[in-house]
């Protein structure tokens, strides 16, 4: 019997150190201490040794389950470490690899020059503000003093939603929605989209418009030119000669058109001037009393300028592009050189 205990000890414990796995290992402990296990087996054989017999084979039974168990945790300790360092070695990350670059995006050239424009405005006071682009028929043209029989409000030209709703066809109407809401002093730059029933080389059915206006005590048409002198020359560079010339809108009075010396060609002619060394550039004017009117501003007490321009326009003169559809085509390799 001590043979058999001695040769089964050492079997277990080769066993022990054979288990390459913790589920191998289990298997080892059930079969040595397991219900039908080899060492339960000797334990349960005890029970027909006599006495005399008994206390040495309990003690090298004993001593086999010390070792045993010993045995057991110090391999199931070196298993776990063991797949512990695998698992740290194959999960590694190297902080030092470069990371992946993501490409980055740029702002749309209409959204630079939108930008630029609100930036001089706002150096001169100038808040923005913002409208509805579906429009009511009195924002967009009654309050503005363009009556229901203005050539404007052909369906050549405007998107109807309703007969009283349409899509903006300018930025005009966020003049009339400010003053409605607020008392003069007020600047006010308000750039938006707009659209008209338009499409061809230089028109597009949906564009950018940039509305200017400013409402005070006294205002003149001197203050007018010198804002809009400083606007050009801020936007464009100096040394651009500018000229005003006497033009209509039904919200002005008197009305004018500004035009820049080319910034192409600088005066002397060319395919973008059309020959003329001028480009034209914007509307403005006085505001027409007829508008003050419709928001209940004293006519006697205020006066005020506006002017009103597109974005995609003074873009193109900018930037140098020469179709306008390229700003709408969304060409990466157009838009990337901005
Ligand atoms: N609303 C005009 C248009 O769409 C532009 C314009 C002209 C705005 C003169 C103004 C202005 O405020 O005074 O063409």
């Amino acid at each position: 019997m001590e043979e058999r205990i001695k040769q089964l000890q050492q079997e277990a414990i080769s066993a022990l150190h054979q288990a390459d796995d913790l589920i191998a290992l289990q298997d080892v402990r059930v079969k040595i201490l397991g219900k039908k296990g080899s060492l339960t087996e000797v334990m349960k054989g005890m029970r027909d040794l006599s006495a005399e017999e008994r206390p040495a084979i309990g003690a090298l039974v004993n001593a086999f389950k010390d070792q045993f168990e010993s045995s057991f945790i110090a391999r199931q300790l070196e298993l776990q470490q063991r797949d512990i360092a695998a698992k740290l070695a194959s999960e590694k990350i190297d902080v030092t690899l470069p990371g992946r670059k993501t490409a980055s995006g740029s702002l749309h050239p209409v959204t630079l020059v939108t930008n630029e424009v609100v930036e001089i405005f706002s150096r001169l006071g100038f808040a923005v503000a913002e409208g509805p682009e579906i429009e009511e028929d009195f924002y967009n043209f009654e309050a503005l003093n363009i009556p229901k029989d203005h050539p404007a409000r052909d369906m050549q030209d405007t998107f109807y939603i309703s007969d009283d709703r349409v899509l903006r066809t300018h930025t005009s109407p966020v003049q009339i929605r400010t003053m409605v809401k607020h008392k003069p002093p007020i600047r006010i730059i308000a750039p938006g989209t707009v659209y008209r029933r338009d499409s061809d080389l230089t028109h597009s059915p949906m564009f950018h418009q940039v509305e200017g206006f400013l409402v005070d005590k006294r205002v003149t048409f001197g203050d007018l030119k010198g804002v809009l002198t400083h606007f050009l020359n801020e936007f464009f560079g100096k040394g651009h000669n500018v000229r005003f010339r006497p033009s209509f809108f039904p919200f002005t009075e008197p009305s004018a058109e500004v035009d820049i010396e080319c910034v192409i060609c600088g005066g002397k002619g060319c395919r973008v001037c059309g020959k003329t060394g001028w480009l034209e550039i914007l509307g403005c004017g006085m505001i027409d009393p007829e508008v003050f009117k419709s928001v209940d501003y004293d006519v006697d007490k205020y006066s005020g300028f506006a002017f009103g321009m597109g974005l995609e326009r003074i873009a193109m003169l900018k930037y140098g592009v020469n179709d306008l559809r390229l700003f709408f085509d969304n060409d990466l390799r157009f838009l990337k050189q901005f």
